[in-house]
């Protein structure tokens, strides 16, 4: 087990691609936090992983976009369990809408989400890090952070970014023994993808078994969304890394719809 006495924050994780990193963590020995804006679900999430171990899970509640509630929460972790080692900024949303008419506040609550919630947990995760010479930092970008798709400026612009402050992270962090990644998913079918699928349809007036195929798995070379498994096997590979090789690089996991 690789992860044996790590302990790892993993934001968003009451759900979807989140939760299936955590759940890979416990596996490989880590204490796993749950720091999601639903506590019930992550409090369920912790008890569910807590229960296979060998590593345990706890629940805490963090509004990635309150830098008193992201502090409060790290905090909590580090009374609980002494530290920090890996950081998976992951939450996230999805809004879908034609530029000229997205609405400025999704715009900016997109954004504040994906940007801010990645700047705050870095921010108050870095001197544990620090503290220790050690820490691998991963954020959950998407091939959005390499491609653009219509309707999802906001989503693109935030995923892109989260690129940039990855590499920033990675110079700043090397003398500390910090790691940056970021993985870049295709698409997943979590609830954030279940949800764009009618309103992807609509938008472009076309079926919602056209969304799926041709918009979402047409790009694919085996017509296959990209799962959950698949993104927690890289959030591992990234966490458990021995050497600074692959810091500062982001990882595409799509099932080839998008190559570089
Ligand atoms: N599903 C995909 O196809 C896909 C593809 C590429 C990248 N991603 C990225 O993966 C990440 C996770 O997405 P998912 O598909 O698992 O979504 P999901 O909706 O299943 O899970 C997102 C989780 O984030 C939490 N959350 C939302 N806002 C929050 C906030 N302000 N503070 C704390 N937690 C908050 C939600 O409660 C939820 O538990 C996102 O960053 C998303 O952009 C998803």
């Amino acid at each position: 087990m690789k992860l044996t006495n790590k302990i790892a924050i993993i934001t968003g994780a009451a759900s979807g691609i989140g939760k299936a990193i955590a759940k890979r963590f416990v596996a490989e020995g880590a204490d796993v936090a749950i720091a999601d804006l639903n506590l019930e679900a992550a409090n369920a999430t912790a008890k569910e992983l807590s229960a296979k171990g060998p590593g345990k899970a706890m629940g805490v509640k963090m509004d990635v976009t309150d830098e008193a509630a992201v502090n409060a929460g790290v905090a909590a972790v580090v009374a609980a369990w002494g530290g920090v080692d890996v950081l998976v900024s992951n939450a996230g949303i999805q809004i879908v809408h034609k530029l000229e008419e997205f609405p400025f506040a999704d715009w900016k609550k997109l954004l504040a989400i994906h940007l801010d919630g990645a700047f705050l947990t870095s921010k108050a995760c870095l001197p544990h890090m620090y503290a220790k010479g050690s820490g691998s930092i991963i954020f959950m970008g998407s091939v959005h952070s390499k491609e653009a798709s219509p309707l999802k400026s906001a989503y693109v612009t935030a995923k892109h970014g989260l690129i940039g402050l990855s590499k920033v992270i990675a110079k700043e962090g090397a003398e500390h023994g910090v790691r940056s990644n970021v993985i870049c998913p295709g698409f997943v079918k979590t609830p954030l993808v279940e949800k764009q699928i009618p309103e992807q349809a609509k938008d472009l007036g076309i079926s919602e078994d056209e969304v799926v195929k041709r918009i979402m798995l047409g790009g694919t070379v085996d017509h296959e969304f990209t799962t959950v498994e698949d993104v927690a096997e890289v959030a591992f590979l990234f966490a458990a890394f021995p050497t600074n090789a692959l810091t500062g690089q982001s990882l595409i996991v799509s099932h080839g719809w998008f190559m570089e």
